[in-house]
């Protein structure tokens, strides 16, 4: 049972989310709805859209364009030899709210590495995402989901993973994409997609807009698990936030 003091805390945290959302996002301030008669009890889902692989500047300019006309934030697992030359689509993604994790530097599996490779995929990439960005805080997944002892000893921050997978990476099909997405959300499920397909991209943003429908807000990964109260730690995998 909650204390009384966590109540409030959690209370209070819910009012500031919609406050947030109902400034934040045209879609649900409309006329017949007015802020003032939201109570917690009409809490909207949340759910979190990834995107692993990117960059890759012409689909993911495409999907930040999208996204920002949606209101919609989202996390960016990103691979650290294509950050170069992409410095000001990271920063973009940044300034705009969007959660950055890192996705390794050259899309290798994690597990049965040493230390110094584990580090010369995730460290280095770190590294040079504090350098662009000028703050840590970056969470990481693995490739292909991969996961041992040692990648949870050598983590050093929380590693996510997800609960929807469409395999949007076989045969680029939006339209089986979106169904299979839409078909399976729940509130609190993480949705795996890759930014640097163009079906993936116009998929996403179709998603977004049906998932609203059905009230829906799309939150970062560090904001869904703060809005369940759940205190991400270093080593432990995440799929999903399911209330
Ligand atoms: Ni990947």
């Amino acid at each position: 049972m909650l204390s009384r003091g966590r109540k409030y805390r959690a209370a209070a945290a819910l009012v500031l989310l919609l406050l947030i959302a109902w400034a934040a996002a045209p879609w649900v301030a409309t006329a017949s709805v007015p802020a003032a008669a939201w109570t917690v009890a009409e809490t909207p889902k949340l759910i979190a859209l990834t995107f692993d692989d990117g960059p890759r500047r012409s689909t993911t300019t495409a999907l930040l364009d999208g996204l920002a006309e949606r209101g919609v934030k989202a996390t960016f697992f990103l691979i650290g030899k294509q950050l170069e030359d992409n410095e000001d689509l990271i920063r973009r993604m940044d300034a705009e709210g969007h959660q950055i994790g890192i996705h390794t530097y050259d899309h290798v599996s994690l597990t049965g590495l040493s230390k110094a490779d584990f580090d010369a995929q995730v460290a280095v990439t770190r590294q040079k995402l504090m350098d662009i960005l000028g703050h840590d805080g970056f969470l990481l997944r693995p490739p292909y989901g991969a996961v041992d002892d040692a990648v949870r000893k050598n983590a050093g921050c929380p590693i996510i993973l997800w609960s929807i997978d469409p395999e949007d990476w076989g045969d680029q099909n939006a339209a089986r994409e979106i169904e299979h997405v839409v078909a399976n959300a729940k509130d609190g499920s993480i949705i795996l997609l890759h930014d640097i397909f163009s079906p993936s991209v116009e998929a996403a943003l179709a998603i977004v807009d049906r998932l609203h429908a059905q009230g829906y807000l799309f939150v970062t990964v560090e904001e869904l698990f703060a809005a369940r109260h759940i205190t991400l730690e270093a080593g432990k995998v995440y799929r999903d936030a399911y209330p």
